[in-house]
């Protein structure tokens, strides 16, 4: 069961604003987080708090992540993800997000046959991918068709029935692989491969994408162990804009298919997932512009140039993302273990180590993050650099549906309606066409 401890409350602060002088509540959260709760700010002194991205502002409280930016730590449910990235599947984890803690043999293999079971989509929604056009990106039709699960599936929607919400958990960790794979084949016009259910989670994603009904597909215990790892280490982190974009339109008591239809959309972006895709774009360039990283480095740093190094920085972590580190580590095995020498993972690394020595990214501590080295990987795999940020929405989906969980059952539950500071025109007199 889901362990979530009340904020300690702390000494409260004291704000003296438009001539009052109020005193605010101050929590700390389980690891030390201190936070200043305005919730009744405005009652009180008809002031508002404005921080533009959110920086400084917490949304809520939570019991599924914690992350030090400082430390570059990220666990799960309290758990180091290096342990878990170590000895869990990825249906271990998505269970572990989602209920609170790892299940025991009879739990994680109950919840694994239930997931087997619904890992087919209604026959009638393929028929959804005959509209897209072929170059349709996936993150396109993976929005879509999951938004669309929410018509085929009618019996599953009310976010107040937990009988309803357990289905769709169900069946969006089942079915999303299946939508992912088919979005591939929709794009070499190869046939759609239905689920194995003899096969894990991973081994059936990989059979769907690259298997084909005229061959006998075996697959690559590697790559479903490279995969299993990508998917762990995505799975969640905390209140990032994909997150927070699930809780904001769960609010409203949508659905939970169109919660995860608007994740997915706001991962897409290259500031965010979009990243991994973005980032083997920009090495893929490096190479063939004869792998001078330097010059990449100095226009990151330019500020007259749009330009960012992809997969570098972070708005929580001022430290490595532990995920690069592991993600680092096992692109060194795979591609070993492959013999394979990808130009892009030594451009990657001599970008990583030409900017870790310059002063610009070290005063900013910007390091490699979750995106930087991940594309490496999915191509060993043989992942088309469409897909990337389709897998890293597979790896997301349980902390989204754990997040998604979590608000609709705080006791302060509220839809999310943030104010803002108004600075447009004041009143003025309506003025008639003929005037204009
Ligand atoms: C993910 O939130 C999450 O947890 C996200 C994520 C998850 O698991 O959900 O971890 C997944 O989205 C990882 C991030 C992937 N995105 C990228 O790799 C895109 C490149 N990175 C950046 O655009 C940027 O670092 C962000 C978007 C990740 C963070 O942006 P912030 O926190 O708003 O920081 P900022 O843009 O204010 O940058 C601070 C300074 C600026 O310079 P100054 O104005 O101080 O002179 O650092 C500079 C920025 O110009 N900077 C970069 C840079 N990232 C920040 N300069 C060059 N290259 C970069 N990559």
């Amino acid at each position: 069961m889901a362990v979530s401890r009340e904020p300690i409350q702390k000494e409260p602060v004291r704000l003296a604003i438009e001539g009052q002088d109020l005193e605010l509540p101050v929590l700390e959260g389980s690891e030390g987080e201190v936070a200043i709760d305005i919730s009744e700010l405005r009652k009180k002194s008809g002031v508002i708090t404005l921080d533009e991205g959110f920086v400084n502002t917490g949304s809520t409280t939570s019991a599924i992540t914690f992350l030090d930016g400082e430390k570059g730590v990220l666990r799960y449910r309290g758990y180091p993800i290096e342990e878990l990235a170590k000895h869990c599947d990825f249906i271990e984890i998505c269970y572990l997000l989602i209920y609170g803690d790892l299940p025991n043999a009879e739990q994680a293999s109950c919840f694994r046959s239930s997931i087997r079971e619904h890992t087919l989509i209604h026959e009638e929604m393929r028929s959804f991918y005959n509209g897209f056009p072929r170059d349709a990106h996936p993150m396109a039709i993976l929005s879509s068709v999951v938004g669309a699960l929410s018509t085929f599936y009618q019996d599953s929607l009310d976010p107040s029935d937990p009988r309803q919400v357990e289905v769709s958990t169900h069946r969006l960790l089942a079915k999303l692989p299946t939508i992912a794979a088919y979005s591939y084949k929709k794009s070499n016009g190869q046939p759609f491969m239905y689920p194995l259910n003899k096969l894990d989670y991973c081994e059936n994603f990989l059979q769907m994408m690259f298997a084909t009904p005229t061959e006998p597909y075996e697959v690559d215990p590697d790559f479903a162990d490279a995969l299993r790892l990508l998917l762990i280490v995505h799975a969640d982190h905390e209140q990032n804009c994909s997150t927070s974009t699930v809780r904001m339109v769960g609010s409203s008591n949508a659905n939970l298919f169109a919660s995860i239809s608007a994740g997915i959309s706001a991962l897409w972006g290259p500031l965010h997932g979009g990243a991994n895709e973005a980032c083997v774009s920009m090495l893929e360039e490096i190479v063939a512009d004869g792998g001078n990283v330097q010059k990449y480095v100095d226009m990151a740093k330019d500020k007259n140039s749009t330009f960012r190094l992809m997969g570098f920085g972070h708005r929580v972590y001022k430290n490595f993302d532990p995920r690069a580190k592991i993600i680092k580590a096992t692109c060194d095995r795979l591609l070993a273990k492959l013999q394979l020498d990808d130009p892009l993972f030594e451009v990657a690394q001599k970008l990583e180590e030409a900017a870790l020595k310059d002063e610009y990214f070290v005063k900013r501590k910007l390091y490699p993050n979750v995106d930087f080295y991940s594309g490496v990987i999915y191509r060993a795999l043989g992942i088309p650099v469409q897909m990337f940020t389709v897998l890293f929405a597979i790896g997301r989906l349980p902390g989204w549906i754990a997040h998604w969980h979590e608000m609709h059952q705080s006791p302060g539950k509220r839809i999310y309606r943030p104010r803002q500071v108004y600075t447009g025109q004041t009143e003025r007199e309506f003025v008639p066409l003929d005037q204009r």
